[in-house]
């Protein structure tokens, strides 16, 4: 079966292929001509994966989805969150955003006059549309902010995300079957992945 994804990340794109298996083909709005940016100007993920997955639907009127990422931090009152990707200003990459990420939590423990809790998890939503008709589905990888960058694997905050299941790996230690087998978008994509199966049977 062919599903359109709304992602230009070719990393994410590899991880949503590998997560959905052989039974799915994986379209990239590109293949089908789509090359400007699918907007995502909502306040919550779940808005944010529903309008790029609408935004398809209504170009295409085939089956696709559209997931949205977001790093939860608690001692930052849930930061970045919905703004992961905009976190040091609209222009920044990862590395930037990274940087003001431990930045900011260094200032929050000179505040605090002490270390704050470093708790923080990767939470992702994605939307699939198939027939008009709108489902959802969540996946949560729990872990701590590493105090330094470790790693070159996957991309976006991995360097400085420590799974709970993976004693002080970061996220980018971890091979690209290791970070689907424990990760946010793995675990949606499971998620995604039995509820398309149960449709083609
Ligand atoms: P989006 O879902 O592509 O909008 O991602 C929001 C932000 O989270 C971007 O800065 C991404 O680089 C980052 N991000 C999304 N997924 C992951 C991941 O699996 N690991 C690390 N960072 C991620």
């Amino acid at each position: 079966m062919d599903i359109v994804f709304a992602t230009g990340n070719a990393h994410k794109a590899t991880e949503a292929g590998n997560a959905l298996g052989k039974s799915f083909t994986l379209i990239m709005p590109k293949d089908l001509g789509i090359t400007e940016e699918i907007p995502e100007n909502g306040d919550t993920l779940e808005s944010n994966a529903l309008e790029k997955a609408q935004y398809l639907w209504n170009k295409l009127g085939k089956s696709c989805f559209a997931d949205d990422t977001g790093l939860e931090v608690d001692a930052l009152g849930g930061a970045p969150g919905v703004y992961s990707a905009r976190y040091a200003g609209p222009s920044k990459g990862s590395e930037a955003n990274m940087e003001k990420l431990l930045a900011e939590l260094e200032a929050a423990s000179e505040r605090n006059g002490a270390p704050v809790k470093r708790s923080a998890r990767f939470r992702t939503v994605i939307a699939l549309i198939m027939d008009g008709k709108v489902t959802t589905f969540e996946g949560i990888c729990e872990g701590e902010i590493a105090c330094q960058k470790r790693g070159d694997q996957g991309f976006g905050y991995d360097p400085v995300f420590l799974p709970c299941e993976c004693n002080g790996k970061s996220m980018a230690e971890l091979t690209l079957q290791e970070k689907n087998a424990i990760s946010h978008r793995g675990k949606a994509m499971r998620k995604l992945s039995e509820y398309l199966n149960s449709c083609i049977k």
